[in-house]
């Protein structure tokens, strides 16, 4: 996808199309931005406005005929105009590209940065419309013998000028990065678990580093065993597919710059094990290692903006499967920290295979730590497919996950995380078991990880709610690739 800007005068077009907003009044009437007043002028809008059917409401729109019949003019509904707010300037963006990319647009003058938005200036308004761009184009079809024809849309041209201009422009270039990321992480979560394996994933992190020139290191099982990364090898055990500890590196500021640390769960299939699921909607634990391509794509994104920090990713990539090699309920495993674990239930795995990773990162002496899992059904039923859920014990840290995730539009909510929630992690027979009771099992889930990250500066999300969708729209979303790759940028040397 190509970014530029253009002058702002739209009466003549020889783009494609031109995207074009109108508040609606409070009496059902229309009020035109300054930009449509420009086509208006011109009678583009004259049979529109005399029918009265498009009344400017907020995530409708109508294509017309372009200037002189030629090209597209896309009038978008902003809703009441003392409601235009980030939400609704996102809904907005993506209502017009999301319709732009199934005509034959290849070319596309937008313009609904210029309005006014609370909160948001040049840059963050046009990197919003750059990740609209890429989620209105993304298909997926890998696996489909019959592909459908894939959106012309290729080109965005902002209508800026000066310093606008170049605000407008970095902020572009940011979203065209974050969308990329999105759309890599979209991709891995929607293969099929027969495909995207743990070797996959690993392969992916190869070429990734190969493209890029990061630095990546993949431990096999052996190296693991070498290591006593006893927990993430529990749960690897009872599958076919060998285990991967994927290690990325990218070196952005001078070595002696402690770097961040994210660490995604990787489990590429959750059968729960010997716990086994339930067979409804089974398939969807494909999606169990969405915090595995969150990472990955958050690296890519990372990659192509080359920000001054230093950044690891580790990604512990195994399958959770039922065999006659499978852990069991009551088997006691060694971590890597040394701790022993009663695993009461296979199927709380991500915390397993999270721990030795969390051990892992200390040996990077990281300036934070944040692991991104689909971790807890738990924490879907708290909060939904609209915040993922953030834990941490740092105030400092939690704010700036928190912000990050505002100004990205890709949205956290801070849960708690209290001693008192400890007291069920509980065992008679080893260190602590691997679940407590059913009340409040995102924050149990929390508190068994933060027995292994004591003296770090560390949060979690959970993204079990936000990873992906279910329904007719079923398919990964990317989340949280914007908000982490935000929080990397804030911390970035200027
Ligand atoms: N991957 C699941 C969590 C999950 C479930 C995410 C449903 C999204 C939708 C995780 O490994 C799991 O199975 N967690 C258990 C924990 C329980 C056994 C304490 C859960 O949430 O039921
Ligand atoms: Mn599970
Ligand atoms: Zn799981």
């Amino acid at each position: 996808m190509k970014f530029i800007t253009r002058s702002s005068n739209i009466s003549k077009l020889s783009e494609d199309a031109v995207v074009i907003g109108a508040f609606s009044g409070h009496k059902g009437t229309l009020s035109l931005s300054a930009d449509a007043e420009q086509l208006h002028a011109q009678g583009v809008f004259a049979n529109t406005l005399a029918l009265g059917d498009f009344t400017g409401e907020l995530g409708k729109h109508v294509i017309l005929p372009g200037p002189k019949n030629k090209g597209r003019v896309v009038l978008v509904g902003l809703g009441v105009a003392d409601k235009f707010d980030a939400k609704a300037y996102k809904k907005a963006t993506q209502t017009a590209l999301g319709a732009l990319a199934s005509t034959q647009t290849s070319d596309v003058v937008f313009t609904l940065h210029k309005l006014a938005v609370p909160g948001l200036d040049n840059a963050a308004k046009s990197r919003i419309a750059a990740v609209a761009a890429h989620e209105a184009c993304y298909r997926f079809d890998l696996t489909k013998s019959k592909k459908e024809p894939s959106p012309k849309l290729t080109s965005i041209a902002f209508t800026a000028e000066g310093t606008a201009a170049k605000e407008v422009l970095n902020g572009a270039e940011q979203g065209n990065a974050v969308g990329e990321g999105i759309s890599f992480a979209k991709t891995l979560g929607n293969l099929p678990p027969n495909i995207c394996t743990p070797s996959y994933l690993a392969m992916e992190a190869k070429k990734l580093a190969k493209t890029y020139k990061l630095e990546v290191e993949v431990l096999d099982k052996k190296q693991c065993e070498a290591l006593k990364m006893g927990s993430f090898l529990a749960v690897a055990q009872g599958s076919a597919q060998a285990p991967k500890f994927i290690v990325l590196k990218y070196n952005g500021a001078p070595k002696t710059q402690a770097p961040v640390v994210l660490v995604g769960k990787g489990i590429t299939f959750d059968s729960g094990g010997i716990s086994l699921k339930p067979g409804e909607a089974m398939d969807e634990m494909k999606y169990d290692m969405c915090g595995a391509a969150s990472v990955l794509g958050t690296f890519r994104a990372i990659a192509q903006l080359k920000p001054k920090l230093n950044l690891i990713g580790i990604i512990p990539a195994c399958e959770n499967m039922p065999s006659g090699s499978a852990i069991k309920p009551g088997d006691i495993v060694t971590t890597l920290s040394g701790l022993t674990v009663e695993i009461l239930n296979t199927d709380a795995e991500g915390r397993l295979i999270l721990n030795d990773a969390l051990t892992y990162s200390r040996r990077f002496k990281p300036a934070a730590v944040v692991d991104i899992a689909t971790l807890t059904g738990a924490c879907v039923i708290a909060l939904g497919g609209v915040h993922s859920g953030l834990f941490s014990k740092s105030d400092a840290l939690a704010t700036e996950l928190l912000q990050a995730g505002a100004a990205a539009s890709d949205t956290a909510w801070r849960m708690p995380l209290d001693d008192e929630y400890q007291e069920g992690l509980k065992s008679n027979f080893a260190d602590m078991p691997n679940i407590a009771s059913r009340a409040a099992g995102s924050v149990t889930a929390a508190c068994f990880l933060s027995r292994y990250t004591e003296g770090l500066e560390w949060a979690h999300l959970d993204i079990a709610g936000t990873a992906w969708k279910q329904g007719t729209a079923k398919g990964a979303t990317g989340r949280p690739v914007g908000l982490l790759t935000q929080f990397l940028l804030n911390r970035a040397d200027k």
